[in-house]
């Protein structure tokens, strides 16, 4: 633990101190001679050594908690809604809540929060439009998990299927293709980010004797693009899996995976766009619940058809219950958070922060610009992608994800235009130094984010 947050390296903060935190005196009771020469036991909370120990641990944590506090004023680049308060929910944090199993089967292990997960799993069903008696779902430890186990249930229907996946898609899909040895097909993109329909199509032609397998994104991991999921479905059926062969397309399972932006584009869906929908022939969907949604601990909500889980699901006899997900024990604290924050929010609340996202992210966008900085913005996207800046510490301060020539910034609800301005001030005054004696130019971007979005010397 001290080590990792040793490696924080911002301005301000103290440094931990030099010697390591040893597990061993917390773990073993220690012993200590006596005057006499007999020992005795040392009893914790009534000796120097464990008044040290306690006040060390305290002031280890009380460091580590303002490293906290620092990094998190300065986070712009992960989509990450750090603003929320679950001080309520203090009162859980001591118990052990596990939801082991299968959501809908109670096992015999008492300390668990289904209802709180059926709860959060009823609200999404009824967003992507599942009945009660046609769904099943879970709340996952994790993105990763959720496209481990939408992409599972496509195998185990299909066993021969092909996986399509747009090469911007997160690199657990292609995990996932090779854990499960399954063939897997990329499909080539747009600049935006988003599918190229016309690839996917040829390729699906060459391959028309297997069920397709497709991992649909709804806001990409670096650009935010989202995929259109009604164009996926119209080339698959131009391929040949026609409306004749309509229980083909609904069996050949759309397994559609939502990233962080994909809940926020869930709401804004609902303004604008062709919502994500099971009246659509979409096998099972997932939504981080880390990120836009605001769970303080890594999850996400996986949901699927009924009929599909059957095909993965074994009794455990151990549980009393029925294993259908892809890790045993689950953080049964998560669907709690889900469960506050979706209730203290609701669909209006969230509604709103999505408009607010996107308005301080054109912002963003205008002010780089305006800078001379290229930079793109998807529509409807909250993700800023923009030239890679040259100095690690800037990186690192900020937070920023890079890849090849490009960096973005991820807007989200806790990130206010004040902060957004200090970044600005910061990048152009590094800029000012990072190019004046001409050595160095600012890198094209144009394959990127398009022509049109560059400024390099080039494009300008
Ligand atoms: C689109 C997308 N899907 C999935 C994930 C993986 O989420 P996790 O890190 O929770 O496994 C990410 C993470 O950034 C992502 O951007």
């Amino acid at each position: 633990m001290v080590g990792s947050v040793e490696d924080v390296d911002t301005e301000n903060i103290e440094p931990l101190p030099e010697y390591n935190f040893d597990p061993t005196a917390v773990m073993n009771e220690p012993v200590v001679e006596e005057g006499n020469g007999n020992k005795r036991d040392i009893v914790v909370g009534r000796n120097v050594h464990s008044t040290c120990l306690a006040a060390h641990m305290a002031s280890v944590l009380a460091r580590y908690r303002k490293s906290l506090l620092e990094r998190t004023k300065h986070h712009l680049g992960y989509p990450y809604n750090l603003d929320f308060d679950y001080g309520a929910l203090a009162q859980l944090q001591h118990f052990s809540i596990n939801n082991l199993g299968d959501p809908f089967i109670e096992s015999n292990y008492g300390v668990h929060s289904r209802q709180f997960e059926v709860g959060v799993l009823d609200w999404f069903a009824r967003l992507w439009e599942l009945e009660k008696n046609e769904y099943w779902g879970y709340i996952t430890n994790c993105g990763t998990e959720g496209y481990l186990h939408g992409i599972l249930v496509g195998r185990e229907v299909f066993a021969d299927g092909i996986l399509y996946a747009s090469r911007e898609s997160h690199y657990s899909v292609f995990k996932a293709a090779r854990m499960y040895r399954m063939e897997c097909i990329k499909v080539e993109t747009l600049v935006s980010s988003e599918i190229d329909c016309e690839d996917f199509k040829s390729k699906l032609h060459c391959h028309r004797d297997k069920p397709a397998i497709i991992n649909v994104n709804i806001g990409t991991t670096v650009k935010g693009a989202v995929d259109d999921l009604d164009l996926v479905i119209q080339k698959l059926e131009e391929a040949g899996f026609t409306h004749d062969r309509l229980d083909t397309i609904y069996d050949n399972m759309l397994v559609c995976t939502k990233s962080f932006f994909s809940s926020v584009l869930f709401f804004f869906l609902f303004l604008v766009a062709p919502k994500v929908t099971f009246k659509k022939p979409i096998g099972s969907v997932s939504v981080s619940g880390h990120k836009f949604v605001e769970c303080p601990m890594p999850c996400s909500v996986q949901i699927t058809r009924l009929e599909h889980i059957n095909a993965l699901s074994r009794d455990v006899e151990y549980l009393a219950s029925r294993d259908a997900t892809i890790m045993g024990s689950r953080n049964g604290h998560a669907p709690i958070f889900l469960w506050y924050t979706l209730n203290q929010k609701g669909y209006r609340g969230f509604q709103k922060e999505v408009q607010k996202c996107l308005r301080n992210a054109h912002y963003l966008k205008d002010c780089l610009i305006s800078a001379g900085i290229g930079a793109m913005l998807n529509e409807p996207s909250s993700t800023v992608v923009f030239e890679h800046p040259q100095d690690e510490e800037f990186i690192r301060k900020w937070h920023l994800a890079c890849q090849g020539n490009i960096a973005h910034v991820v807007v989200m609800p806790n990130i206010t235009i004040d902060k957004l301005e200090d970044f600005l001030n910061e990048l152009v005054q590094k800029r000012a130094a990072w190019f004046q004696d001409g050595k160095l130019q600012p890198p094209c971007i144009a394959s990127d984010v398009g022509k049109e979005n560059c400024l390099c010397a080039l494009h300008r």
